[in-house]
């Protein structure tokens, strides 16, 4: 699950969104999402081509070996 942090600073709202390790996120950038700012997949009952924004964690440390 992704830490998800709102952010208001002089009347506009952000989202700062850390994945975790290998996470795959998709954010929405239609503004239709009741999951906001996660892509419920709204987008695909609209007009025209938008979409989400894909983002993926950090890949994790591979294993040393003794
Ligand atoms: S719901 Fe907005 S981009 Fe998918």
């Amino acid at each position: 699950m992704p830490n998800i942090i709102r952010i208001e600073k002089n009347g506009h709202i952000a989202h700062l969104v850390t994945p975790e390790v290998g996470e795959k996120l998709m954010l929405c950038r239609c503004y239709k999402s009741s999951k906001f700012p996660l892509c419920d997949l709204a987008h695909a009952k609209l007009e025209g081509e938008v979409g989400p924004l894909i983002v993926e964690g950090p890949k994790a440390a591979a294993e040393s070996k003794p």
